[in-house]
């Protein structure tokens, strides 16, 4: 047992929440899609019980020196999608939607700042064209080591960054149902674009240049 699991126990006995590793939190994620009724409250507490140990994900964090990097884990069974996102200095994403999907996001390592948005609004103008304005923001969030956020569709759009220009952050993301486009959004005129979400690796192997070259440029 290591020694904060000791503490852990000594201070709040059996009540704890026990921490699991990186293949328990993979069994228990297949045990809770299981069943076509899947409760998410339920598995977001197992993202945050899994505590970040980078000896177990460190296969799947394949960084890109220009661009974050979103590197499959598991497929679920086709019922979710488990994926490392890596992100280097300063990088960050394009403001996007979940395609009707539920996204759970844990940081693995440093910290990430995720900005939500509220869906364009659409306006008339002075001849009755309709036109969008700009996104409103809905707060600001900074996420550290073994924090859990979730967002859906019906909660609005986010942009994820890594604000530090020293340190990279690393972050574990769960999807569920797997969803192969996204949209984009531009922040000034809401212009929304479809975007192919791909993955940099898959399984800890890395994907050849073609396919990794093929990325959009703003996909999530
Ligand atoms: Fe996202």
């Amino acid at each position: 047992m290591e020694p904060w699991q000791v503490l852990q126990e000594r201070f709040h006995g059996n009540s704890a929440p026990k921490s699991i590793n990186l293949k328990d939190l993979i069994e228990q994620l297949y045990e809770a899609f299981a069943s076509n009724d899947v409760d998410i409250d339920h598995v977001q507490d197992l993202m945050a019980t899994y505590r970040s140990n980078p000896q177990e994900w460190r296969k799947f964090a394949k960084f890109d020196r220009y661009r974050y990097t979103r590197n499959l884990v598991d497929e679920g069974n086709g019922k979710f999608n488990l994926i490392v996102l890596c992100w280097g200095e300063g990088h960050g994403s394009a403001i996007h939607d979940h395609a009707d999907a539920h996204c759970i996001m844990k940081i693995l390592q440093g910290e990430l700042c995720e900005t939500k948005y509220k869906w364009p609004k659409k306006y008339l103008d002075n001849q009755g064209n309709e036109f969008q304005g700009e996104l409103e923001e809905i707060n600001r969030c900074i996420y550290k080591n073994n924090d859990v956020t979730y967002i859906n569709d019906s909660i609005g759009l986010h942009r994820v960054e890594n604000l530090s220009t020293v340190n990279p952050a690393v972050s574990l993301h769960l999807y569920s149902p797997p969803f192969s486009t996204c949209s984009v959004f531009n922040k000034q005129t809401g212009q929304k674009s479809t975007s192919k979400v791909t993955f940099w690796s898959k399984f800890g192997e890395r994907r050849n240049r073609e396919i990794q070259n093929a990325r959009t440029p703003e996909d999530n």
